[in-house]
Formats: C-alpha cells, sequence, structure tokens
C-alpha cells in the first residue's frame, strides 16, 4: 500500500518541480557574460619543465631512482637523487638506479639533453654501453621529441646534488648496498654481465 502511494507522489513533485523551472526561466535573463572558449589541451598548455615534471611523475621514474620508494617510503626531498635498493638480475650483478639531478660527478651534469634523450629512447649512455632493461627504456622509446625534451630538460633544471650509487657489481661478489633480486623464470638462461 506504501508503494502505491509514493507512486502517486513522485509525478506530482516532478511536476511541481517543472513549474518551479518554467516560472524562473521567464524572468529576465542576468547579463552574464558569455562562456569562455574550451581550454586548450593540457600538453599544449604545459610550460615544457612543468610537463617533464609531470611525465616523469607519471613515468614512475620515482620509483627507482628515489631513494625509500622500493620500501614504500619516498623521501620527496632528494627526488631523483639515486635508489637505495639495487636489482640483482643473475648473470648479470647488481644494479642500482642512479643519480638523475645535474651533479656533474656522480649525476647527469656532463650529459647534454640530446644525450639524455638518447638514454631514455635506445638506452645507448654517453659511453656506448646500452642500458639494463630494469631500467624500462624500450617502452620510453615512444617517447616524441617533445616530451623526451620535456623530461631532459626538466632533470637538469633539479638541483644538483652529490649522490652516488653503487656501480654495476658482478654476480658473485658481495652485495654492494641493498637489492631485489629478479628470478628467472625455469628453463630461460639469464643474458651475460653488461659489456663495459
Ligand atoms: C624499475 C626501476 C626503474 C624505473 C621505473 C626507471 N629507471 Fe631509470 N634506471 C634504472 C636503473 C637500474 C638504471 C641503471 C641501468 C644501468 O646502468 O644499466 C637506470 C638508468 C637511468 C638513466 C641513465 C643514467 C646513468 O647515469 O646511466 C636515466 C637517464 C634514467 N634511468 C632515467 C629514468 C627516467 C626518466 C625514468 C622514468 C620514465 C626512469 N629512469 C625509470 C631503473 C629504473
Amino acid at each position: 500500500m506504501r508503494a502505491r502511494t509514493s507512486r502517486f507522489h513522485i509525478p506530482l513533485a516532478l511536476l511541481a518541480g517543472v513549474g518551479f523551472f518554467t516560472t524562473a526561466c521567464e524572468q529576465p535573463a542576468p547579463d552574464v557574460p558569455p562562456a569562455a572558449e574550451d581550454p586548450a589541451p593540457a600538453e599544449t598548455a604545459m610550460d615544457p619543465l612543468e610537463r617533464g615534471g609531470y611525465l616523469m611523475r607519471i613515468g614512475g621514474c620515482n620509483d627507482c631512482h628515489t631513494p625509500g620508494s622500493l620500501l614504500g617510503m619516498p623521501d620527496h626531498t632528494r627526488a631523483y637523487n639515486g635508489g637505495d635498493v639495487g636489482f640483482f638480475m643473475p648473470g648479470m650483478g647488481y644494479v642500482y638506479p642512479p643519480n638523475l639531478t645535474p651533479d656533474p660527478e656522480t649525476g647527469l651534469g656532463n650529459w647534454t639533453e640530446d644525450q639524455i634523450v638518447t638514454a631514455l629512447r635506445t638506452g645507448v649512455r654517453p659511453d656506448g654501453r646500452t642500458l639494463v632493461p630494469i631500467m624500462p627504456w624500450p617502452g620510453l622509446s615512444a617517447l616524441t621529441d617533445e616530451d623526451a625534451y620535456a623530461m631532459a630538460a626538466y632533470m637538469k633544471s633539479l638541483p644538483p646534488v652529490a649522490n652516488q650509487v653503487p656501480a654495476i657489481t658482478p654476480a658473485g661478489q658481495p652485495a654492494p648496498g641493498p637489492y631485489m633480486t629478479v628470478q628467472f623464470p625455469e628453463g630461460m638462461a639469464p643474458p651475460g654481465p653488461p659489456a663495459p
């Protein structure tokens, strides 16, 4: 019985609302300025440095290159200063995510933006060595010029901080610090150590 009563009331309430709306529309229109044009798409509206920082954040670069991230406690006051947890790959050894700030001794200070873009898109460092694929350069090969250079410019704009991460250490030697192990699937041979 209750349901029947409320079925009756809903249309009445709706009609009352429509009536109010019609009356409101009959009032003289207030002097409203025309709506602004749609804003430009984000990629063209953003300043390149801002976009570089944005791409680095959503690209997960912090995950490995900021201390504490792989421990669930990223230290944002040392963003991109170099990871404190490395990766161990059987056959290849221990590798640590380097300092991406423009410190000349321990970071990217002596790299040109072109060299950073080449490393991001092809994995090739200025010394000719190819970065291990733990660094996700194969996916970054799809970066447009505009985005890759925005990221390089952002890295060069960071405050330079001296922080040397451990050098690549061959398997069989003591681990130079905390690390995560990449376990190869059974029957799959790990690649050899990275060429010097
Ligand atoms: C899963 C971990 C991981 C993520 C995520 C990651 N990196 Fe790396 N990155 C590494 C490691 C490890 C190395 C060192 C590899 C080597 O030396 O072979 C490296 C190397 C680099 C280098 C070369 C620096 C040098 O001194 O050789 C650059 C530049 C770089 N990463 C930028 C980035 C950027 C930009 C992003 C985000 C889009 C990113 N990385 C995301 C792990 C990571």
